[in-house]
């Protein structure tokens, strides 16, 4: 404001050199904020790649951490038998979540895997967290071969 305005009052004395060169120096400072979006764009751009950088190891650190608990590794790497995850499914868990798996009082695990990854599954029969689901302790075979089953659903 005061630049702009003590410009306007040099302006009015254009036949002075000193007012010429006072009027320049003037408008280098009013050209100095012109630098500043640019600084501003450069450290939102420096904020942009911390969070970027702490998303991805917040990501990769949960996923080591859970792949860090040895029933999970353990459920993993066995190979499953989806026919007697069935039969494992018929008897603990058809009767809430029907027959074929297509819901009673517990919801459809049709499509199960397009929206939950092989450990929330396993943590949502394990840990009795979601009532009145009640907390299942199938041996890391017996899970294996549920998982199995219920990826065919
Ligand atoms: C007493 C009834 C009951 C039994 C028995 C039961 N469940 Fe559930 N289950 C539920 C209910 C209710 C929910 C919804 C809970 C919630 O999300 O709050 C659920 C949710 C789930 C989910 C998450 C579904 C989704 O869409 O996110 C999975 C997977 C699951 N059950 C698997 C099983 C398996 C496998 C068994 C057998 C080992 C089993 N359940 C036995 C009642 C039951």
């Amino acid at each position: 404001m005061s630049a702009i305005a003590s410009s306007r009052k040099s302006t009015s004395h254009p036949t002075s050199k000193q007012a010429t060169l006072n009027n320049a120096i003037r408008q280098n400072t009013v050209d100095e904020p012109l630098a500043q979006p640019s600084d501003l764009a450069r450290r939102l751009a420096a904020v942009l790649v911390v969070v970027v950088l702490a998303l991805v190891v917040a990501f990769v650190g949960t996923n080591l951490y859970r792949l860090s608990d040895p029933y999970v590794r353990e459920v993993l790497a066995l190979t499953s038998n989806p026919e007697r995850g069935e039969a494992i499914f018929q008897i603990n868990c058809a009767g809430c979540h029907g027959r074929g798996a297509d819901g009673n009082v517990g919801p459809s695990l049709h499509n199960l895997s397009q929206r939950k990854s092989e450990f929330d599954i396993i943590h949502q029969v394990t840990s009795g967290k979601t009532p009145p689901m009640p907390e299942f302790q199938p041996t890391s075979q017996e899970m294996a071969d549920l998982l199995g089953y219920l990826e065919t659903l």
